[in-house]
């Protein structure tokens, strides 16, 4: 720790200029990087100047993956911690930027990080700065149970972070821990909105048989309403969330389910220009379903949540006019719009929300986040979504401090390197060369999307699972979705430079 700190105090001196220097292999990246040259670099201009300098020019590849070292620490691991879904054992100190080390000495380009997660790239200095900073290690060691002994600079952390990028329409939060958390909470909001307005308002009080039929979990304190969701939906693994989910079996068998509507989601068909009036007419059947099952189904929703491009499950895309048209159902219908921006939200997408992308006529109700943001949470910005009493949304910690100051740090440096527009026009850079490689080996790439999504880029593969292991060998770390998607998850720090390399990896998979 005491190192750690030394290298934090000197890269606070010198962050916003240096100049990269070369750095051997041998030593955890995190220390070799004393000068903080990488993300120091100025905004990309036509050039394209790295934004971390000296991170590796190309993936190192000196083993099979995995290698013997890795082979024995996942032996170990394996006698105490299930690893039957271990992807690759990673070494954190030799990472750096968009390069994720293993470890043998394999270091490998990483398209998927951690699940869509890191923003601004491996062993950043200046997140290095703010998770040695005098604030951060308070907020770690008195961690405050927010909603009994809230900090004093609270509201200025959320003011200055989370808040600062709150999505239109949307003055307050609610934090919480995980994806799963978030939505449930965004769910539990709607359902105490929905039963306070039929109520008659939040100064109505609950009644007698509300009070004594909640505790037996029955109808009407423990109301028959619902969730709608759409089907091969992610939205989380916990009880209520994994009600919503409908990716796939394996994560919900065995366990008890709410019953709650599932509606069709469009299924599409690409190119997306020549099948405009086909698809047209599949978003309005998904949206007249959606609508019979708002008003007809048994347990009415209180809400639906919908992600903007279903991730775990596929990557599967519908037009803005889709979603203005849940939109205006739900308005319609009294019912509130949940958008899960988990995995699509801080910045993939071009736009720092992907909801900005479908020019809505009134914001959503609620947008849940966590992943890139490194924390998680609801957005919202009606007062009515706060229950009437205290208590009644709540839990030990509600957020974390220590989180919110990450994505804070977060926040600053998308701000600084512009990392949004970078990932736009980066993004339409690797559509364009995947659209290429689509052309020339068209039995590898199938319904190529996300064009203009920034890298939130995906195709599907008759032989997925086989390229994702070849990636590996050719230095590329490539997640899947859904049954033969490959999605690309790169950091908001992927670079033309990245894109190159990853085109030209991908080739080298397909002609193999
Ligand atoms: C859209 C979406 N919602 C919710 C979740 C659940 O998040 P967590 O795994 O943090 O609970 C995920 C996770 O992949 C997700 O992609």
């Amino acid at each position: 720790m005491a190192s750690l700190l030394r290298t934090a105090g000197r890269a606070r001196s010198v962050l916003p200029r240096t100049i990269p220097h070369a750095t051997s292999r041998v030593a955890p990246i995190a220390f070799q990087r004393r000068h903080a040259s990488a993300a120091a670099a100025a905004v990309a201009d036509s050039s394209e100047q790295s934004f971390f300098p000296d991170e590796p020019t190309a993936p190192i590849i000196k083993t099979e993956i995995p290698g013997p070292e890795s082979k024995k620490a996942v032996e170990r691991l394996s006698k105490v911690f299930d690893t039957r879904s271990l992807n690759m054992m990673a070494d954190y100190s030799r990472s750096y930027g968009n390069y994720i080390a293993d470890l043998d000495g394999n270091v490998l380009l990483d398209v998927y990080a951690q699940i869509a997660s890191i923003p601004v790239g491996y062993n950043n200095p200046a997140l290095l700065l703010a998770a040695t900073s005098p604030s951060m290690a308070s907020a770690i060691i008195n961690r405050p149970a927010l909603g009994n002994f809230p900090q004093h600079d609270w509201a200025d952390i959320l003011e200055s972070g989370i808040l600062s990028v709150a999505p239109k329409g949307m003055n307050q939060v609610f934090t919480g821990q995980s994806g799963s958390d978030a939505n449930e909470l965004a769910y539990k909001a709607a359902f105490m909105w929905k039963r306070q307005q039929q109520r008659g308002g939040a100064h109505v009080d609950f009644s007698h048989e509300d009070i004594s039929s909640s505790m037996n979990n029955q109808s009407p304190g423990a109301p028959d309403m619902s969730i709608l969701s759409f089907k091969s939906g992610f939205h989380g693994r916990l009880f209520g969330s994994l009600s919503t989910t409908r990716s796939k079996p394996i994560h919900k068998i065995d366990i008890p389910a709410f019953d709650w509507p599932q509606a069709p989601f469009p299924s599409l068909k690409y190119p997306l220009e020549e099948n405009e009036a086909e698809n047209a007419k599949e978003e309005q059947r998904c949206l007249a379903e959606t609508e019979r099952l708002i008003t007809e189904y048994h347990s009415p929703p209180a809400a639906i949540v919908v992600e903007p491009i279903q991730s775990e499950g596929g990557d599967n895309h519908a037009t803005p006019a889709f979603f203005r048209g849940l939109r205006e159902l739900t308005k319609k219908h009294d019912i509130l719009f949940i958008v899960d921006e988990v995995q699509t939200g801080v910045g993939a997408t071009g736009k720092f929300w992907a909801h900005e992308h479908w020019g809505l006529s009134t914001p959503p109700d609620m947008v849940t986040f966590s992943k890139k943001a490194q924390t998680a949470g609801y957005y919202f910005g009606n007062n009515d979504l706060r229950p009437n009493k205290p208590y009644r949304q709540f839990n030990t910690w509600m957020g974390d401090p220590a989180r919110a100051i990450l994505f804070r740090a977060i926040i600053q440096e998308i701000k600084r390197l512009d990392l949004v527009s970078s990932t736009a026009a980066t993004g339409n850079y690797l559509f364009d060369g995947l659209q290429r490689l689509a052309e020339r080996y068209p039995s590898e790439i199938h319904n190529l999307r996300g064009k203009g999504q920034g890298t939130f880029i995906a195709w599907d593969s008759p032989r997925r699972d086989e390229v994702l292991k070849k990636a590996k060998g050719q230095g590329v770390n490539i997640g899947g979705s859904g049954e033969q998607a490959v999605r690309l998850r790169p950091m908001l720090i992927f670079q033309r430079r990245h894109a190159d390399l990853l085109l030209e990896r991908l080739e080298r998979i397909f002609q193999e």
